[in-house]
């Protein structure tokens, strides 16, 4: 059945990227649900939280089928599923089937340090999903994201990633 799932999924966006008018791929933007979005792809829908203030989708590549994915929270969204979740106003990545890669603006608590980290992407691995954190990856069983989940209002958590501090100014004494 999933491998049945998986071929219609692909058939559905080989068809959508050949009925979309070609013109330069990367500045194509699709209407297409997010949580739709997810589940061609294979993921639970409630991997991403509600409520989605605006999002934009667009063909990263053909072959793979490949989508570059930009989510806009009206403010930084905070959900539990295992443990905390968190996302930045805009919360960016990259989908294909079974594999959602170069996250940015997504952290969960983890419990083995009590410490927001940085989660870089997700891979389907059977019935379990395996999250790559900045410092472990952990696997859960999708089930547990299946609900579309709300989330609620928190504070911004500044980012730490090396990019960003390396664009502090730096004060001359
Ligand atoms: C999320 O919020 C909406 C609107 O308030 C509500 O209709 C829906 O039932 C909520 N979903 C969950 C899973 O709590």
């Amino acid at each position: 059945m999933a491998t049945a799932n998986s071929h219609m999924s692909l058939l559905l966006l080989l068809a959508l990227v050949a009925l979309t008018p070609s013109t330069s791929a990367a500045s194509l933007n699709l209407d297409l649900d997010l949580h739709l979005l997810l589940q061609l792809q294979g993921f639970p829908p409630g991997l991403i939280p509600e409520p989605v203030e605006d999002y934009d989708i667009s063909i990263a590549s053909i072959l793979p089928p490949t989508f570059s994915f930009t989510v806009y929270f009206k403010e930084p969204c905070y959900v539990t599923y295992v443990y905390p979740n968190y996302f930045a106003p805009v919360f960016t990545g990259k989908i294909t089937l079974g594999k959602i890669s170069g996250m940015r603006g997504h952290k969960d608590k983890l419990p083995s340090t009590g410490v927001w980290t940085d989660m870089y992407g997700v891979t389907m691995v059977g019935t379990k999903l395996v999250f790559k954190f900045a410092t472990e990856t952990i696997a859960y069983d999708r089930a547990l994201f299946e609900e579309v989940k709300n989330c609620t209002y928190g504070p911004l958590i500044p980012d730490q990633s090396n990019e960003l501090v390396s664009q502090l100014p730096i004060s001359a004494e």
